[in-house]
């Protein structure tokens, strides 16, 4: 298996842009874990409403999680490579009479002058050329004790068989080629990183799909898909 390139990440996801807002579509199972995502950020926050704090979404797709939290009071910053998903995200937003600040940047290449007191990178670090290098750029845009939060997916062959044996080969829940098994992140390299990036109180937690009663939740299973948070020192 080859690692799959910047230009074939751009591509996959730009014939996708039109699918994010539709619940059961090739899109689905980040619906259906949106409130999972949206509770962790308000945990890990240890707030209800978000108002005021200034929170960038880097990759953000179609503006799925933007929304939630801009829902939440919070003044958010989109930002995605795929002019298209910017401009679904946009139309979106305006339907629902939320106001989110959405960019066309290429986050790997372009510098952001702003600097915020969340970022959220969820199911992105996976698709990046060189996530490391990306993290060690993206922490100069968080404000001093500012808090990182991500989810990714772990290396290991239950999670390959997971995601893409069964998930996307088998199953079709994800479209084929999505994920690229050489991409996965171990919960210890990302550990590692961020330490070495200068974060602290870093803390992982994990997300699983119970097969029977078709749900999924988070628990301390980090073999396959897991979040992480961690604060600026
Ligand atoms: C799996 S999607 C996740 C979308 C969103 N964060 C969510 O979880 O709902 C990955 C997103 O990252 C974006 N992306 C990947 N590499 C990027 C880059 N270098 N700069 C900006 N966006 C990027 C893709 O266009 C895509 O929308």
């Amino acid at each position: 298996m080859e690692i799959k390139s910047k230009k074939s990440e751009f591509n996959h996801f730009s014939k996708l842009a039109t699918e994010w807002w539709n619940k059961n579509g090739i899109f689905k199972t980040l619906h259906d874990i949106q409130p999972i995502r949206i509770k962790y950020i308000q945990d890990t926050l240890n707030k209800k409403k978000l108002n005021k704090l200034k929170i960038l979404d880097v990759g953000c797709g179609g503006g799925l999680v933007s929304e939630g939290i801009a829902k939440l009071g919070a003044d958010v910053t989109g930002i995605d490579f795929i002019e298209e998903n910017i401009r679904v995200a946009k139309k979106h937003a305006n339907h629902n009479k939320l106001e989110i600040n959405y960019i066309v940047k290429d986050f790997e290449k372009e510098r952001l002058t702003s600097k915020y007191d969340v970022i959220i990178i969820f199911e992105v670090l996976e698709h990046l050329e060189n996530w490391k290098s990306f993290l060690e750029k993206i922490q100069k845009n968080l404000k001093p004790k500012g808090l990182l939060i991500a989810s990714t997916i772990n290396r290991n062959l239950i999670s390959k068989f997971l995601t893409i044996d069964l998930a996307e080969n088998l199953l079709k829940w994800i479209p084929l080629n999505t994920h690229n098994y050489y991409k996965f992140i171990k919960p210890e390299e990302l550990k590692d990183n961020l330490t070495a990036n200068n974060f602290k109180k870093i803390k992982f937690s994990g997300l699983s799909y119970n097969i029977f009663k078709q749900k999924w939740k988070m628990n301390n299973n980090k073999k396959v898909n897991y979040f992480c948070s961690s604060f600026l020192n």
